[in-house]
């Protein structure tokens, strides 16, 4: 039996015990449980410090096991499914009985993915039923790419960490509400827009018309602990040193294009020109600076297209106002 092996048994033995598991896929790292065991689901929000009412995500080993959690599963869901799984494709549709309303906050819908990570669908395999895992992270903060990031966020926490490397897309998956007969995107993630469209061959809806709610959309969320301020790209040099200049410790995003501009700031990380290489270390840059002692982070938005719009939603978060701010979070 080879390391991973063994480790793959003891994840799927500890979830069947009711015990938590820190898993790899290939978005974020997420903290799982049995979905079908409310008191190890209980535990996930205990241990996140999440709000009962933010629903789960249903992680299954395949597309097959769809009609377990779902209740009348539409073609057009099932186009999806098909077409992007495994991968970072979140389904949100209507609950079936098996979906246990602690995992769902309640809801009459489900989210239900299949992770593409090899490590993520052994374990899926041994231990046969769902794992409702959310980010791996406590609430509110920056999500976890590799195993180091969720022992410094969960410690304790977690029963056991399976390791799988650092995650390849680096952003959370992209939650689709397919409940009506046109899709629509409640949060953009690793599976772009343009690529469901272009499956769908039709435009998606636009959110706002969705039937369905999505619970947790704080305006502070994936923050890191220094504070973020997004300024237009030609202005982070400039606003960065200002803010130096003023006795901030400032960690500095730098965008490509001004890649060889000398910046008085006390850290630099120079974003990629790619934004798929941007996506993938986005949040390790985000932990990086809060690291070097950083108390603020310049930064600006990618354009609004392909995983820039992932990219973008979670740096407007980062710089959402703080609990501090607004009384909750
Ligand atoms: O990539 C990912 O999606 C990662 C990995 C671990 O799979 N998971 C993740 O989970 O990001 P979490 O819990 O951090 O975010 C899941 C979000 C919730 O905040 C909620 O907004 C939405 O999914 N959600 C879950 N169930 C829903 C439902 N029934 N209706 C609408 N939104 C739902
Ligand atoms: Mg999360």
């Amino acid at each position: 039996m080879t390391a991973r092996t063994r480790d793959i048994e003891k994840a799927a033995s500890v979830l069947r015990a009711g015990g938590l598991v820190a898993l790899p896929t290939e978005t974020v790292y997420g903290l799982g449980a049995n979905a079908e065991d409310p008191a190890a689901v209980a535990r996930i929000f205990q241990v996140k410090g999440r709000p009962p009412s933010h629903p789960l995500i249903v992680h299954m080993g395949g597309a097959e096991h769809l009609d377990d959690w779902v209740e009348g599963v539409p073609a057009t869901a099932r186009l999806l499914a098909e077409h992007f799984w495994p991968g970072p494709l979140t389904l949100v549709l209507r609950r079936g009985p098996r979906a246990p309303l602690e995992a769902t906050a309640g809801l009459e819908t489900v989210a239900v993915r299949v992770p593409d990570h090899p490590v993520a669908l052994a374990l899926l395999s041994a231990f046969g039923g769902g794992v409702t895992a959310p980010s791996a992270n406590r609430f509110g903060s920056v999500s976890p790419t590799n195993a180091d990031h969720v022992r410094a966020e969960l410690g304790d926490g977690v029963d056991f960490v399976l390791d799988g490397g650092s995650c390849e897309v680096g952003v959370e998956s992209t939650i689709v509400d397919a409940t009506g007969e046109i899709p629509s995107i409640l949060r953009p993630g690793g599976v772009t827009g343009e690529d469901l469209e272009a499956v769908l061959g039709c435009p998606l809806a636009v959110p706002s018309t969705s039937p369905v709610r999505v619970p947790g959309q704080h305006p502070s969320h994936y923050a890191p602990r220094a504070r973020v301020v997004l300024v237009e790209p030609e202005k982070v040099v400039a606003e960065a040193e200002l803010a130096q200049e003023l006795g901030h410790q400032v960690g500095v995003f730098l965008p490509a294009s001004f890649a060889d501009a000398p910046v008085k700031a006390h850290a630099v990380v120079t974003v990629p020109a790619s934004l798929g290489a941007y996506a993938r270390g986005l949040y390790g840059s985000l932990r990086e600076l809060d690291q070097q002692g950083c108390d603020l982070i310049v930064a600006s938005l990618p354009a609004e297209e392909g995983l820039g719009l992932a990219i973008g939603n979670r740096l407007r978060r980062a710089a959402g106002p703080r609990p501090s701010e607004t009384g909750s979070r």
